[in-house]
């Protein structure tokens, strides 16, 4: 069976992390015998925008619904588009569209790489933030009135359904019971947000029911982001509403050490549509056209894109590989942000190097 993944660099940094998240996914595809069709797309950059006036084309839906995923690089490129029209033309058109209602970040502390906690050594912190991608706090029902004037009033409501929560939990839970630790950890805010939240937290345990095996806890959010700080060592997979997951998925990962080694996954789990896969980090203006943006984040997201379509054996030797590159430590090899004097090829290199060994 043949996988066919639409390749899409975006901008900036974006178009130099992507040939070196090609090398190692194209490395592990034929050390395991995974047969990979490449289809490339230069929409969805600010470079198309320029040609074209719109970040994608007219049939960009009809084009890329039949791939079996999308291996994204970064898009943005604020001195020639402003940043809501690059990412509301692109990238979220994409996970709505496709119905990525799984946003997932590994935090994981590598080695060779200082965490900004003190102490902190490989295999303290090693989770998974599931975030709600589709509904919750991000929704467009609410308005404004008498606006400019002293009566003004600006409403914004919540939208949370038993549908899209029940989804996003089933998700968590699977994650949870597939992992040696079986710990589900829910964010919550239920003392504050007295409507939606107990009633999030009803799901939690409703959904708890069909895991026996998972144990489960709750924080609230506010000690909860503190407790990432204090205590990352206590956590598994961490599930949380859309809001509560976008602050938990960037600051989990920021536990971790640099933005450039962190990869997440947008995902459509029942494949109706195809998943998204991409580094946190954006294009990087200030060290683009350098070749010194770190590929570990791309690379990484190849990974999860594997693991995602059955190949979990090939995922980790990609993972096992970039682990023992920044265990290695050679600074020639390693980009400047991890300690380095290298270049993005020259880490590309030697990862794949490891996995053709
Ligand atoms: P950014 O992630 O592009 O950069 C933040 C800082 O981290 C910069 O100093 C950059 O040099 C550094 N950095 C990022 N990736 C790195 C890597 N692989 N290796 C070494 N250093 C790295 O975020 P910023 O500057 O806020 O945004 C720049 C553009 O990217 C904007 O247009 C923004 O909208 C877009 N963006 C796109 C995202 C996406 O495509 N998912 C996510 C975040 C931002
Ligand atoms: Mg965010």
């Amino acid at each position: 069976m043949t996988h066919r993944i639409a390749v899409i660099p975006g901008d900036g940094i974006g178009k130099e992390v992507m040939p070196e998240g090609l090398r190692a996914l194209e490395a592990a595809a034929s050390r395991f015998g995974i047969a990979l069709e490449l289809a490339h797309f230069d929409f969805a950059s600010c470079d198309y925008y320029a040609e074209h006036g719109k970040m994608l084309p007219d049939d960009w839906f009809e084009t890329l619904k039949d791939f079996d995923a999308i291996l994204y690089g970064a898009v943005g490129w604020p001195a020639t588009v402003p940043d809501h029209v690059s990412l509301w033309g692109s990238l979220l058109q994409f996970r709505r569209r496709f119905d990525q209602y799984i946003n997932l970040r590994p935090c994981r502390l590598l080695p060779g790489i200082k965490s900004p906690l003190a102490d902190r050594k490989p295999g303290d912190i090693d989770f998974y933030v599931v975030r709600e991608n589709t509904e919750g706090e991000y929704s467009s029902v609410g308005g404004k009135m008498f606006e400019g004037t002293e009566r003004e009033v600006v409403i914004q409501e919540t939208v949370m359904t038993r549908h899209g929560t029940d989804r996003v939990l089933k998700f968590a839970y699977e994650l949870a019971a597939s992992r040696p630790r079986k710990k589900l950890t829910s964010a919550t805010k239920s003392n504050g947000i007295a409507i939606t939240m107990p009633w999030w937290d009803e799901r939690v345990a409703e959904m708890g029911k069909r895991y026996p095996d998972v144990t489960v806890d709750q924080f609230h959010i506010d000690i909860l982001t503190a407790n990432f700080v204090m205590h990352p060592d206590w956590f598994d997979v961490v599930v949380a509403s859309n809001l509560f997951g976008d602050i938990l998925s960037d600051l989990g990962p920021a536990c971790t050490g640099t933005i450039g080694v962190a990869p997440s996954a947008n995902i459509n789990p029942e494949g109706t549509f195809p998943s998204l896969f991409e580094p946190v980090h954006g294009s990087a203006p200030d060290i683009a056209g350098k070749g010194i943006a770190n590929p570990i984040g791309q690379i990484w997201s190849g990974a999860m894109m594997l693991e995602h379509l059955g190949h979990k054996e090939a995922s980790d030797a990609i993972v096992s590989a970039f682990e023992a590159v920044l265990a290695e430590g050679d600074r020639s090899v390693l980009t400047p942000d991890v300690g380095g004097s290298g270049t993005t090829e020259s880490l590309g290199r030697a990862i794949a190097a490891r996995l053709e060994s």
